[in-house]
């Protein structure tokens, strides 16, 4: 594991972007996985300058998001969809045929997870994949749980994600309660993976992300396992390293 720790918001959000810029550049067909969050946001306006630039173009990339919520629609302003429409997608070349979200209004939930699971396989999997953090631990929505679970799959969300989620919605009672995520063995898939966290409320997290015992309770500590993987921080999430 490759630690970088960055002064703060703004060079985490550059350098990770950079990544981004440079695969694409060298690799026009590669495969990205993304996530949401208000951590990437920053990202992404660096990338979509470099495409605005005309450094780069998205013409051939493929992208697939780690996880969306259930049962909100597309327009929904808080579903992943949204986000990544109005953070990157709408501002960039790419292909819509070539943007993969898992769908969490389909009527079939598990018959959803495995077209995920297939899609990904058929286009040879992630060259990178990008994660954020939750504050307990969570990469996509992997919750603390019992076990790691390898799959895209449904989760029912814990507590403390609702509530920490819950500062997007109008009132705690509108974040869905469930989600379709990648699962751990999906987003070992990729061939590098890096993950960004900022801020002194992902200090824990990452402490023991890096440093902790491999541990389903915090599920980002399973990272360790994977060949290539950098995390980048701030100094105030890089505070209890
Ligand atoms: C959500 C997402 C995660 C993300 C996390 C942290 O729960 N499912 O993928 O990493 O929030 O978000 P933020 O960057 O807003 O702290």
């Amino acid at each position: 594991m490759k630690v970088i720790v960055k002064k703060n918001y703004d060079e985490v959000s550059e350098i990770a972007a950079q990544e981004i810029v440079d695969l694409v550049k060298n690799k026009n067909n590669a495969v990205l996985g993304l996530p949401t969050g208000s951590t990437p946001v920053g990202m992404y306006k660096n990338v979509v300058k470099s495409y605005k630039n005309g450094e780069i173009s998205f013409k051939n990339i493929t992208t697939f998001n780690l996880d969306e919520y259930i049962g909100l629609n597309k327009d929904n302003d808080q579903s992943y969809y949204y986000f990544m429409n109005n953070n990157l997608f709408s501002h960039i070349d790419i292909n819509r045929d070539n943007i993969n979200i898992p769908n969490g209004m389909a009527d079939d939930l598990e018959n959803e997870c495995k077209r995920y699971e297939e899609k990904l396989k058929a286009v040879g999997y992630m060259d990178i994949m990008y994660l954020g953090i939750g504050i307990n631990g969570h990469i996509g929505f992997n919750e603390p749980a019992e076990y790691f679970e390898p799959f895209t799959h449904e989760v029912k969300l814990e507590e403390s994600t609702i509530e920490a989620n819950s500062r997007f919605f109008e009132k705690v009672e509108d974040v869905p309660t469930s989600a379709l995520t990648m699962g751990i063995k999906t987003i070992f898939s990729a061939k590098k993976i890096i993950l960004i966290a900022t801020g002194e409320n992902k200090a824990d997290a990452i402490a023991k992300t890096v440093n902790g015992k491999i541990d389903p309770q915090v599920p980002a500590s399973i990272l360790q396992l994977h060949r290539d993987v950098t995390i980048i921080v701030d100094e105030a999430a890089g505070s209890r390293l």
